[in-house]
């Protein structure tokens, strides 16, 4: 694991990241990436939107283009601080202070849920995902951006020893290990060179268990 994967260090590491994220960000995440990120996601007028790992609320201000109902998560008060400055405290964003993988929210609270950059400093990340799929509505969608694996030696070993780096394997695994179906991956990246994005799209299954029937009758056409 990674050393980043672990709350209290990360919390430490934003503490001082906080003070540059925005000027240094669009290296590796940029208004396109996130642009292109939240066409994959057709969220309406009268959405209520969740927002993990907000941070300084870049992502945030992408989501409030489409819906004035955005809610915002994040463990570290330095990085909300640079939100609550650009929205205001509790004005056009509902903020939380809080933990990716125990969501102070009920089942269902959520139409859509977004988390961009953030599932590399989780220490147990499908904790978090099936969190995110008890508190989206049945057949509602998560996106989650994430760093993707690099493909040679020197960088993977850098990867590994910093946080979770990942590949469309890894991410299939993981959702579908908590519980999601539809599941779709896309990389991303700034410029040629730079570190590469895997974005992840997938769906809470239905409530009436429709899915299981459906996968039972793809089952029956193949055998
Ligand atoms: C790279 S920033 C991403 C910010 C924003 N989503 C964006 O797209 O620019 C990662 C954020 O995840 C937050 N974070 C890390 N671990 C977390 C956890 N367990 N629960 C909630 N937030 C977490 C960090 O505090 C940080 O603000």
């Amino acid at each position: 694991m990674g050393v980043l994967e672990n709350k209290s260090r990360a919390r430490l590491f934003y503490k001082y990241l906080s003070k540059v994220y925005d000027r240094i960000n669009p290296f590796v995440w940029n208004e396109e990436m996130r642009d292109e990120a939240l066409e994959l996601l057709d969220i309406q007028p009268d959405d209520r939107v969740l927002d993990v790992g907000s941070g300084t609320g870049f992502a945030t201000e992408g989501l409030l283009r489409y819906t004035d109902d955005v809610h915002a998560l994040d463990q570290s008060i330095h990085q909300m601080e640079k939100a609550f400055a650009k929205f205001g405290r509790n004005d056009r964003v509902r903020f939380y202070r809080g933990d990716a993988e125990r969501l102070p929210f009920k089942d269902d609270s959520f139409d859509v849920l977004w988390s961009s950059g953030s599932i590399e400093y989780w220490p147990n990340p499908v904790d978090a995902l099936e969190e995110f799929r008890r508190v989206v509505e049945p057949g509602n969608r998560v996106l989650v951006v994430g760093p993707d694996y690099p493909e040679t030696g020197p960088f993977q070993y850098l990867a590994d020893a910093i946080m979770l780096f990942y590949d469309e394997h890894e991410a299939q695994r993981m959702f579908e290990e908590a519980g999601f179906v539809d599941i779709e991956h896309h990389i991303q990246q700034a410029a040629p060179g730079t570190p590469r994005a895997i974005t992840t799209v997938a769906r809470v299954p239905d409530a009436d268990g429709g899915d299981e029937a459906d996968a039972g009758a793809e089952a029956e056409v193949e055998a």
